[in-house]
């Protein structure tokens, strides 16, 4: 990581488009760095160096914040139609820049139920949802744009500010168990560290378009629930059967348990040698709790 300034900082320009946990994560990493950085928000704020992006007001950035720009990461999901609002409104722009390479946020909810089995990136997708099919859509579209992509597919997304010790604080939390359901995950650090190394390192390794970034040991939510409440020295109150709550849950919720996955990181981590920063929920909820 350490050369990482001199490797990339220094001569290039990233957007980031949707700023939001992940992009602003990216961000303030890569501006360590020394990486000269832009971010994209749906509405003006007061920092430099953010632009207003919203397709669904038709607000694109203006000309100057492309000029020289040489990476873009998209986290932006799709609109509310299952469009890629970044290939709806800019891709001829896109495509008129001399860029590097072009980072997209996808999930690994187009891989559908796999009933507990892992899944990797040779797997055909089977999405179960339709969200889940807009997004591989949107990952197709990104491919035949012809832009120097590369897709990754993220789990369930946690870190500092956003993880179960918020809602737990907020009374938000409801302790619900599934017999055999597991669900993977990533520290937000891991995403922005995995994609550094990867461009970091892109000379030496094979590019690959789709790659998992997510941690070694999916578990049950139950595990990580309980995990929490020991950190904070609380009693877990007791868990509820899925099946006897499922009728109160929302259909978003509902969702959520439908799919039982296992996703493998043997791409990012065996084969191109990336190591993880917080290889399992303990890891990284340690760090959540120190650091909120
Ligand atoms: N959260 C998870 O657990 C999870 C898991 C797997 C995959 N993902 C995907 O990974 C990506 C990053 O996730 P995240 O949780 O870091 O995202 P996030 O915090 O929800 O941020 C999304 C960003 O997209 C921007 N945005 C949304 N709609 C837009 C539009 N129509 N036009 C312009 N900008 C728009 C938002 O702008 P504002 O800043 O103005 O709100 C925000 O900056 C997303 O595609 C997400 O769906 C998330």
């Amino acid at each position: 990581m350490n050369n990482f300034a001199s490797s990339i900082g220094n001569k290039n320009k990233f957007l980031i488009l949707g700023c939001g946990f992940s992009g602003s994560f990216f961000a303030k990493t890569i501006r360590k760095f020394g990486c000269y950085t832009l971010t994209s928000s749906r509405s003006a704020n007061r920092d430099p160096n953010s632009f207003v992006f919203n397709s669904e007001k038709g607000i694109v950035p203006n000309e100057k914040i492309f000029e020289g720009v040489t990476h873009i990461l998209s986290c932006i999901p799709p609109d509310k139609n299952g469009k890629d609002p970044v290939l709806g409104s800019l891709k001829n722009k896109l495509k008129s820049l001399s860029l590097e390479w072009v980072g997209y946020l996808s999930t690994t909810g187009v891989y559908g139920d796999t009933k507990g089995d892992w899944v990797s990136e040779i797997n055909q997708p089977k999405p179960f949802q339709k969200r889940s099919n807009n997004r591989l859509n949107c990952e197709k579209e990104w491919i035949e744009s012809g832009l120097p992509v590369q897709i990754f597919r993220l789990p369930g997304i946690y870190g500092p500010g956003r993880s179960t010790f918020e809602a737990i604080r907020k009374q938000k939390i409801r302790i619900i168990t599934k017999k055999d359901q597991v669900f993977s995950r990533v520290h937000v650090a891991d995403i922005t560290n995995a994609i550094i190394y990867l461009l970091q390192n892109k000379d030496s390794l094979k590019f690959h378009q789709i790659i998992n970034i997510a941690d070694d040991e999916p578990c049950s939510q139950l595990d990580v629930i309980q995990y929490c409440y020991d950190l904070l020295e609380l009693k877990m109150p007791d868990p509820i059967l899925f099946e006897d709550i499922k009728e109160e849950l929302s259909p978003i919720a509902q969702s959520f348990w439908m799919e039982n996955r296992r996703v493998s990181n043997k791409l990012l981590c065996e084969t191109l040698g990336y190591q993880l920063i917080y290889k399992n929920y303990k890891l990284g909820l340690k760090n959540c709790f120190l650091n909120s």
